[in-house]
């Protein structure tokens, strides 16, 4: 059966709460916007002011308040209480003012919000599940209201963004993503659930304070973990058998843990490793239209090998297999530095995540000596360690290559490898420079280089759609490697001639749907698909997009 991505208003197209329940019900609720017909009808005479405005006025109401307040995490309470109170309205004021909004709904305020989450917690929107659940944690899935959630954000807090194991507060992660999904992907928010798994605390700080809101206890670990998990997983597949389940912000260990476990049994992917992998990808596959040459030719040399970077390596290899490379000689083109040095084979237990990059070489760990040596195409930096990219590091790149990569994705800003200028100036304007968190355009030598943000919000949107669109029973690295693909032809000729890898983001929802099309035309393709095929896979994605407007309720 063809999955009902109907508007909310339709929900049954009869059953919809009246009076003030439907003003307290912020899915359905207009506001100010109810028509003198809608407010007779509906019971809401009195309970609103006489003057009826429409979304625009609604809209420039709402931008003004924002804009008034003093922070960015005053501005991300106001709009989480408008996102609350009028669901419409909050996505008209996110989709239409997208580069204002985002580092306000997500990165980097988010961060600030989850620190502060225990203090600014209002009203429930999403689920905590706790250790302290096992044994009912699908009784505590049945207190969510919603009867059809396609789409669940899940963390357990462990390693949220760079601000590490945030326990319970991680909550401001799912709700933020979500909110992407559906600003950038037009993924109906009614379908829409964020799930904190709260196992506990290793954060001594957290553990020490009394206003702290999860469990009071270290993090479960080990089988005990796994067993809970399990639990969780089966939950979802009982209470929303079409369900997509993203994992989000798990520590390292964890993280590839679930995946390797789950990826082939649940619809469920994890942004940290794929979706990264997938915008890196895209900006490779843009810096190597840029210099003329084939990805086949490039040789990566990673600083960091954990879920961002072996995650790109990964698909960097599908990548290369797919262009017809063997498996070996794909592995051959990248190489992992981390805490410990280069990634050789004759180091002792390395995780298999590392294990599969090892290098049959002599150690070392001086980095600087390990460019000089590898001479690779592309430095690739995801340690969250900052200013590795040194002066030395940068001129050594420019030396054996005339216009070397530099991805500086490690996040905050001041975790950055090196910054957009420090790349420019020391390459002589030759760098292909993208970043993780954004860097302003810099002017060299008379020309404007304008760098790339490695959002991953290019990517992950894009791909839960055409996975709900197609109610894919899976979601598969060929996925995130037509993403890519997807994301690298979009960007233009000119955004590439001022050193752009990435399209702009105002063109995201553009973007989203081509992403979609490609995920759900390989759904169908490899029967994965669990709805009939539609006879345009485009023109069906597109009409499902969810659109910030009113419906009509008389
Ligand atoms: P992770 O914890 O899984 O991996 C960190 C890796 O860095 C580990 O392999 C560790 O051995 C290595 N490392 C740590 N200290 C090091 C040192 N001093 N020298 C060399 N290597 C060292 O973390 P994850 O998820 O891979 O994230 C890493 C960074 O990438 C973070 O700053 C994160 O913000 C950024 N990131 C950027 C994204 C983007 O641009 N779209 C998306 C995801 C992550």
């Amino acid at each position: 059966m063809q999955p009902s991505f109907a508007p909310i208003t339709a929900h049954g197209g009869r059953d919809y709460p009246t009076g003030y329940s439907l003003m307290n019900n912020g899915l359905l609720n207009k506001g100010t916007a109810y028509t003198d017909a809608e407010r007779d009808a509906l019971g809401l005479r009195g309970l609103l002011p006489a003057r009826i405005f429409p979304i625009e006025q609604q809209v420039k109401r709402a931008l003004g308040n924002l804009r008034a307040k003093n922070s960015d995490l005053n501005k991300y309470i106001f709009l989480n209480a408008l996102q609350n109170r009028n669901e419409t309205l909050y996505y008209r004021v996110v989709l239409d003012h997208l580069e204002e909004m985002m580092p306000i709904v997500y990165t980097p305020t988010v961060g600030q919000a989850c620190l502060e989450y225990g203090a600014i917690f209002r009203r429930p929107r999403g689920l905590w599940i706790t250790m302290k659940d096992r044994g009912r944690v699908a009784e505590v899935l049945a207190n969510w209201p919603i009867q059809d959630v396609r789409l669940i954000v899940v963390t357990d807090g462990e390693r949220i963004l760079g601000l590490g194991d945030l326990g319970a507060l991680g909550m401001g992660i799912p709700i933020g993503k979500l909110a992407l999904y559906t600003a950038c992907a037009g993924v109906n928010p009614y379908y829409c659930l964020p799930i904190t798994l709260d196992v506990g605390t290793d954060n001594p700080s957290l553990l020490d304070d009394e206003m702290y809101i999860g469990i009071d206890q270290r993090r479960t670990r080990g089988e005990e973990y796994r067993e809970f998990i399990e639990e969780f997983v089966q939950a979802v597949e009982a209470r929303y058998p079409r369900c997509l389940l993203q994992f989000e912000d798990f520590g390292n260990h964890n993280a590839f843990d679930l995946l390797a476990r789950y990826r082939d049994r649940v619809c469920s992917f994890n942004d940290d490793i794929q979706g990264t992998a997938s915008v890196a990808l895209a900006g490779l596959l843009s810096a190597s239209r840029l210099q003329g040459m084939r990805l086949a030719d490039q040789k990566l040399l990673f600083f960091g090998a954990g879920e961002a970077a072996t995650g790109i390596g990964e698909l960097f290899v599908a990548a290369l297999r797919d262009e017809g490379l063997s498996e070996a000689e794909a592995r051959a083109k990248c190489w992992f530095f981390d805490s410990k040095g280069l990634i050789v084979m004759s180091r002792d237990k390395l995780p298999a995540n590392k294990r599969a990059f090892a290098q049959n070489v002599e150690p070392t760990d001086d980095f600087l000596a390990a460019v000089k040596q590898l001479r690779p195409s592309a430095l690739i930096g995801a340690a969250g360690v900052a200013a590795v990219f040194t002066q030395e590091v940068v001129e050594a790149m420019a030396q054996s290559h005339s216009r070397p990569i530099i991805f500086a994705l490690s996040n905050p800003t001041s975790k950055a490898e090196c910054t957009a200028e420090q790349a420019y100036t020391w390459s002589k304007g030759t760098a292909i420079f993208a970043s993780g968190s954004p860097f302003p355009a810099f002017e060299y030598e008379g020309r404007t280089l304008v760098s790339g943000q490695g959002n991953n919000v290019y990517i992950f949107p894009g791909v839960g759609m055409g996975v709900l669109a197609s109610a894919s029973s899976v979601v598969t690295d060929s996925m995130f490697l037509a993403a890519a693909r997807e994301l690298a032809a979009m960007v233009t000729e000119e955004e590439l001639a001022v050193g752009r890898v990435f399209p702009t983001l105002t063109n995201i929802r553009a973007v989203s749907l081509r992403i979609a099309t490609a995920v759900a035309r390989i759904a169908h393709d490899s029967g994965y698909a669990r709805v009939p095929r539609p006879a345009d896979i485009e023109a069906d994605i597109k009409q499902r997009m969810f659109e910030p407007e009113y419906p009509s309720y008389v």
